[in-house]
């Protein structure tokens, strides 16, 4: 066996540099919602996004409730952002303001049908939380909320993201090196 980081090109974004942006994150989210009154219930969609939720909530001092969800994107009859629930939340999102934790928002068609999915479950209000964003891949006009960092349009691992359901777990976000695809 051998360790994953040796099929890192280059570094993207640090540990350090992650955990400081989430406790910034953490602070304005939850002054949001102080301002606004409201406490959320934070959703986060696995697996992608469960490094990043776990470092998140850390920053938050008023009470919040926890859920996660699964989802797969197909490509349906009509349109190619159609998702499916492979594991539903255990608390009801009725009437709740949900704050939506998400690794990446890439084409923005998984966030947009699952947004549309919390409103029909009777959600009062979706707010959306990325770790990353790649804007210049977006085919649907939907922007998250809250982003951690903008990034180019490059194929990134770690911290939650895959690929081939490996790197999840590096600690920082990372690119591939280019002979890795080519197994
Ligand atoms: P979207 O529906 O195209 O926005 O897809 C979002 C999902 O695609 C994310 O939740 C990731 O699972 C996956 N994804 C998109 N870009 C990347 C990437 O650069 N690395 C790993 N996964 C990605």
């Amino acid at each position: 066996m051998s360790e994953i980081s040796k099929d890192i090109d280059h570094i993207l974004i640090g540990e350090n540099e992650i955990e400081v942006r989430c406790r910034e994150l953490a602070e304005q989210i939850e002054k949001d919602y102080i301002e606004a009154g409201i406490t959320p219930i934070v959703v986060g969609l696995l697996k992608g996004s469960v490094p990043f939720m776990a470092e998140l909530i850390k920053y938050f001092k008023e009470p919040i409730e926890i859920d996660f969800m699964s989802v797969s994107s197909y490509e349906g009859a009509t349109s190619k952002g159609d998702v499916r629930i492979d594991k539903d939340m255990d608390l009801s999102a009725h009437s709740k303001n949900v704050l939506l934790v998400e690794d990446i928002v890439d084409t923005g068609r998984t966030l947009q049908a699952v947004r549309q999915l919390f409103y029909n479950k009777g959600a009062e209000d979706v707010k959306i939380v990325a770790l990353l964003d790649k804007p210049s891949r977006r085919v649907v006009d939907i922007e998250a909320d809250y982003v951690g960092f903008t990034v180019p349009n490059e194929f990134v691992v770690g911290y939650g993201l895959d690929y081939n359901q490996l790197y999840r777990n590096l600690p920082y976000i990372g690119v591939l090196k280019p002979e890795v695809y080519s197994d």
